[in-house]
């Protein structure tokens, strides 16, 4: 089996806890629907994300992932030929739901300074008064795993009070530091027009049950009625859900591996001249290759098996995006990578030529394993 580093899940996988309630269910869990519709009430994870994110339960929209989220809040607040703004390095869904629409796409630049991509907060200001429908913030954002200049945050949204503003904050909880849940919810209030999109895929380990959460403004209203759900929402979704925002300390542990994975990742190609690892706050990490090495790094990957994304933009066109999976994993990846930029050329070779590569230490760290 390949190793897919490719996808930006996260194979240190869910909590116990949401294993052992998703081993628990009875059939009745399945063949009835969800409780909360046969009550009356808002549904049971809504209730919960309200008291952590502090903020009425009305807020707290649930749907088939971030994407659900992005996807339903596009279909809805945007008609053909409005503008969207989106950032010009980022996912590159978001363009492909913005043309779904029929939208109007401007960007906004974010771009590479040293080794970090960077919001020009300065040029996206100056859209404010353009006509944007819709704003679409990111961070961390994808590919490039840069945050979003939380502190200009409030500016912005002021500057596009007219506009629907959606912050994907898809990669929360994973940076060098522990999250704030309630930090982004809490400016819906001054903001009615702000729609917070997070996922249970990435910290939580739960792709695979596609669920996500979003915080919206009260301007946003109509966009709540369309995503609520008159028969509830998957049962067995939600308790597995629950269960994870329960096990606060083992994502906590889950943050603190991706810190240590994206250090080992720039401890070992930083003896590298022309290679790039962009500092992330996500679980990946985005490495820009000299043009040479691009065909011996992807040989040397494939023939160890391992998958990472690599890209058709020009942009990034001599990136690969590699996930941090376990910390056995990114051994291997960084082994792949490493030997064969080694090899690729002589300029290519590490700069301090007695440097043991951090990956080799941290290999022989634990007991040779890889
Ligand atoms: C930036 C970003 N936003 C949102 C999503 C959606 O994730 P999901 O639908 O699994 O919650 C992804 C998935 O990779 C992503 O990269």
């Amino acid at each position: 089996m390949p190793l897919d580093l490719a996808h930006n899940v996260n194979p240190h996988g869910p909590a116990p806890a949401v294993l052992s309630t998703l081993a628990g269910l009875s059939a009745a869990d399945l063949y009835e629907y969800p409780p909360n519709f046969t009550a009356g009430r808002p549904s049971a994870l809504a209730e919960r994300l309200a008291e952590l994110c502090r903020t009425p339960v009305d807020r707290i929209t649930l749907d088939v992932g971030g994407e659900g989220l992005l996807k339903g809040a596009l279909h809805h607040l945007v008609r053909p030929g409005e503008r969207v703004a989106l950032p010009s390095a980022a996912w590159s869904h978001y363009r492909s739901l913005a043309v779904g629409v029929g939208a109007d796409i401007v960007e906004y630049p974010v771009a590479p300074f040293g080794n970090e991509y960077i919001v020009d907060i300065d040029a996206l200001l100056e859209l404010a008064d353009t006509g944007v429908r819709l704003l679409l913030l990111a961070g961390p954002a994808n590919p490039t795993g840069n945050p979003f200049p939380l502190d200009r945050l409030p500016q912005v949204l002021a500057a596009f009070r007219e506009s629907v503003v959606i912050y994907d904050e898809a990669y929360y909880g994973l940076g060098d530091h522990p999250p704030d849940i309630a930090a982004l919810p809490a400016l819906t209030e001054r903001f009615p027009n702000l729609l917070v999109v997070r996922s249970f895929s990435k910290l939580y380990g739960m792709a695979g049950m596609r669920i996500g959460y979003g915080i919206a403004g009260d301007g946003l209203a109509g966009f709540r009625d369309r995503t609520a759900r008159y028969l509830g929402y998957s049962r067995p979704a939600e308790l597995a859900a629950l269960a994870a925002l329960d096990s606060p300390d083992h994502y906590d542990e889950v943050r603190r591996a991706m810190v240590a994975g994206r250090d080992l990742i720039h401890r070992s190609l930083d003896p590298f001249d022309g290679v790039t690892a962009y500092r992330s706050q996500a679980n990946f990490v985005l490495v820009r290759l000299p043009g040479y090495a691009v065909g011996p790094v992807r040989a040397s990957l494939s023939a160890a098996g391992v998958c990472v994304k690599w890209f058709a933009e020009p942009q990034f066109v001599d990136c690969a995006r590699i996930t941090l999976g376990t910390h056995d994993q990114t051994l291997t990846v960084l082994h792949a990578l490493v030997s064969a930029l080694s090899r690729a050329r002589r300029h290519a070779t590490p700069r301090r030529a007695d440097l043991i590569p951090a990956y080799q230490m941290a290999a022989a760290v634990n007991g040779g394993r890889r």
